[in-house]
């Protein structure tokens, strides 16, 4: 049996990181659990002010990370982003495809644009940076963890959001795939489906809705969301990332192909 203290099984010491669209809410706080765990973490993201902001708290909260400009659907950018990261200690360990778009429209009135838009960020941007970085991981040979970010809406449908309840259904099938088939290189991959966190993506697309019906956000989602949500509250990014920190510890070294949901028990009611 092996009875490693708590302290040592989350240790991200002497590891890699990537974590894409690290430079907003729920990216921004992965990026800073795992630097405060102790990893050297990529931020990737196409805000490179932000990415760069996440680095600098990172680094005085005694972290270690750098900030690189990275697009999820350029096979390219992936390339160069794995490759920064893994320079930094000749290895590359976690992967955090958290990069994601939820534009709301209702399915009859959806474009070719949008859809393209939500698929190439959502679940190829995915892909492509998997692929990224498998190659990297199984180059070292220490195997790896891979983290989706889903979405309830993987699971249960809502309003006006066809396009990316089946691009995030969509990734948590690629995630089912690529730990089958990375699994004989101890590569990990798993998917979080968090529920409503509360982040600067979210309040963008909100205020579409409560600006022209004269309410606040919290007036909204006192009418909206907090009865669907037995936890009373919503999420905060941070109870994403610390499960993020989870799967991505030795703590989680047996689990792959499974998705953890975040929702304060959202999907119960
Ligand atoms: N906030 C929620 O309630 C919620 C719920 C379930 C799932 N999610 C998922 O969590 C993830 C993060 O959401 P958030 O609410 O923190 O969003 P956010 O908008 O606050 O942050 C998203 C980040 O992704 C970056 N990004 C967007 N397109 C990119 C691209 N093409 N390449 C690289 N970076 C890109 C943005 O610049 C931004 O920094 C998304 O995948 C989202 O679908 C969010």
């Amino acid at each position: 049996m092996n009875h490693q203290t708590i302290e040592k099984l989350l240790d991200l010491s002497g590891k890699t990181a990537v974590v894409t669209g690290g430079a907003s809410g729920i990216g921004k706080a992965v990026a800073l659990r795992l630097a405060q765990a102790g990893a050297d973490v990529t931020i990737a993201d196409v805000d490179e002010a932000g990415a760069l902001e996440t680095c600098k708290t990172a680094q005085a909260e005694g972290g270690k990370a750098q900030a690189i400009f990275a697009d999820v659907r350029s096979r390219a950018d992936a390339a160069r982003a794995c490759e920064a990261a893994a320079g930094r200690l000749g290895r590359l360990d976690i992967l955090v495809n958290n990069a994601g778009i939820y534009p709301a429209l209702p399915v009859l009135n959806l474009t070719d644009d949008v859809w393209e838009s939500v698929m190439g960020i959502n679940l190829r941007g995915a892909l492509v940076f998997s692929q990224a970085a498998a190659q990297h991981m199984i180059k070292a040979g220490n195997g790896g963890k891979i983290i989706n970010m889903v979405s309830l809406e993987a699971l249960h449908p809502v309003v006006m959001h066809s396009h990316y309840s089946a691009s995030k259904a969509g990734l948590v099938m690629l995630t089912k795939s690529l730990a089958l088939e990375l699994a004989p290189h101890k590569i990990a991959v798993n998917a979080i489906a968090p529920g409503v966190i509360w982040t600067p993506g979210l309040d963008r697309q909100l205020r579409g809705f409560y600006e022209p019906a004269g309410m606040t956000a919290d007036q909204l989602l006192q009418a909206t969301v907090y009865p669907r949500v037995p936890a009373g509250r919503l999420g905060e990014p941070d109870d994403v990332a610390r499960v993020a920190l989870f799967l991505a510890s030795e703590a989680a070294d047996y689990i792959t192909g499974d998705v953890i949901v975040v929702d304060g028990g959202y999907l119960l009611t």
